[in-house]
């Protein structure tokens, strides 16, 4: 595959310590914070966060105002659709107190449609789908596909 420039749009705010992968497009409004790592060859829509420390993989498409907060870990050729929200406190708190962080893990070649939320600390299997607008609360199997609130599978 052709490697392209890394391109880091002059709105887009990435921290001196986060790590971008050679011909990742960061378009923007961007935000990527402190410690996180993001592959190469990825496109990272308009007004995406992308938390502390979070790890993104490498072809992934990370697209406009998607939410990764610290404690996301997303494998190769990922699909996070415009505006899905990821959550990583199951019981959040104003102050911060008793804050338990939460690792959630997308694998690779997993695709999760526009709009969905993802509960902390769930493990969206390989390739799987979650349809727009899904409200994912349990783990998703590889090579299925979930809608709904809850997200449940769909029927093959
Ligand atoms: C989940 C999805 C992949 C299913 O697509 P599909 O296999 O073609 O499914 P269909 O459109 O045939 O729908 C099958 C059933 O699931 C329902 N359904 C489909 N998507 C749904 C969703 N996101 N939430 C709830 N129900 C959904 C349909 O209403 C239909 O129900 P019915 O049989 O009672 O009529 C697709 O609907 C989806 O949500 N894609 C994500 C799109 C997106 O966000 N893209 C981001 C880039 S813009």
């Amino acid at each position: 595959m052709d490697i392209r420039p890394t391109m880091i749009h002059e709105t887009a705010d990435v921290h001196p310590n986060a790590r971008i992968g050679e011909g990742t497009q960061v378009w923007n409004n961007v935000q990527i914070r402190e410690g996180a790592v993001i592959g190469k060859n990825c496109n990272i829509g308009s007004g995406a966060y992308i938390g502390k420390d979070v790890v993104v993989g490498d072809r992934c498409k990370i697209e406009n105002y998607a939410c990764l907060f610290r404690g996301v870990r997303v494998g190769n050729e990922a699909f996070v659709g415009p505006h899905v929200c990821f959550t990583n406190d199951r019981i959040p708190h104003a102050d911060g107190s008793e804050w338990d962080l939460a690792v959630t893990l997308v694998e690779d070649g997993a695709s999760i449609g526009a709009n969905a939320t993802i509960l902390p600390g769930v493990r969206i299997g390989m390739n799987a789908m979650v349809g727009a607008g899904a409200v994912v609360t349990r783990d998703v199997l590889s090579n299925t596909t979930v809608v709904g609130n809850p997200a449940r599978e769909v029927a093959k």
